[in-house]
């Protein structure tokens, strides 16, 4: 059987250093007496999918809601929630994200050539930078799609070509195997005029 997966929601998603990030963690029937988990995601290259981290006093709150202060980098997020005795758990909702465009100095992501905006057939390299030996490109898309990037060719090292731009915004970062992310980039790419 399915389990139910509760829908996640963060804000802002475009932070400014230092803001408040609010979590917001939306189950369908939210009267019924739910406790809520909240977790960092932590790239994990070698299962090519995530982990979770609990979040500082995150372990079954009363609020469906949790606030984080402080924020300064690129960070994911994933809750869910539990309830009865002994606790039946909800599946863990997709990953939400907070994008810093701030560079900072353990991880960085840098684009070229670096345009406002690009043709769909436009060939686009990312390079990320900072001490780490893995890593792993992610994108989010305008319609909300996330995924680790499977369209990009690794160059060398730690340098990757886009093959297909998607038209809209796009959002990448790249995730180190120690679970830095770094700072988040747009790509926006617009065809010719049809
Ligand atoms: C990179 O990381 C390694 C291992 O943690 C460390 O020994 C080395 O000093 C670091 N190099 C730089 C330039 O930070
Ligand atoms: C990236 O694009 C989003 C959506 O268009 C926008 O809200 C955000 O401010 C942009 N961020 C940067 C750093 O350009």
């Amino acid at each position: 059987t399915d389990k139910p997966r509760p829908v996640l929601t963060v804000s802002p998603s475009w932070l400014s250093p230092g803001a408040s990030v609010t979590l917001n963690c939306e189950v369908e029937h939210p009267s019924a007496g739910w406790s809520f988990y909240w977790y960092k995601a932590v790239p994990d290259l070698s299962e090519k999918s995530s982990s979770y981290e609990l979040l500082p006093d995150g372990s079954g709150t009363a609020q469906d809601s949790y606030i984080i202060h402080g924020q300064t980098h690129t960070a994911g997020y994933v809750c869910r929630a539990g309830r009865g005795d002994p606790e039946y758990h909800t599946d863990h909702s997709q990953p939400k994200f907070v994008w810093s465009a701030d560079v900072h100095s353990a991880a960085s992501l840098t684009v070229s050539p670096d345009r406002v905006q690009h043709f769909p057939s436009d060939s686009v390299s990312l390079t990320c930078e900072g001490n780490f030996t893995e890593w792993r490109v992610s994108k989010f898309s305008e319609k909300g799609f996330f995924s680790h990037c499977c369209d990009c060719q690794k160059l060398s090292g730690s340098s990757y070509k886009i093959h297909s731009l998607q038209e809209g915004v796009t959002v990448y970062w790249c995730e180190s195997g120690s679970g830095e992310l770094s700072n988040a980039v747009n790509i926006t790419v617009r065809g010719v005029f049809k």
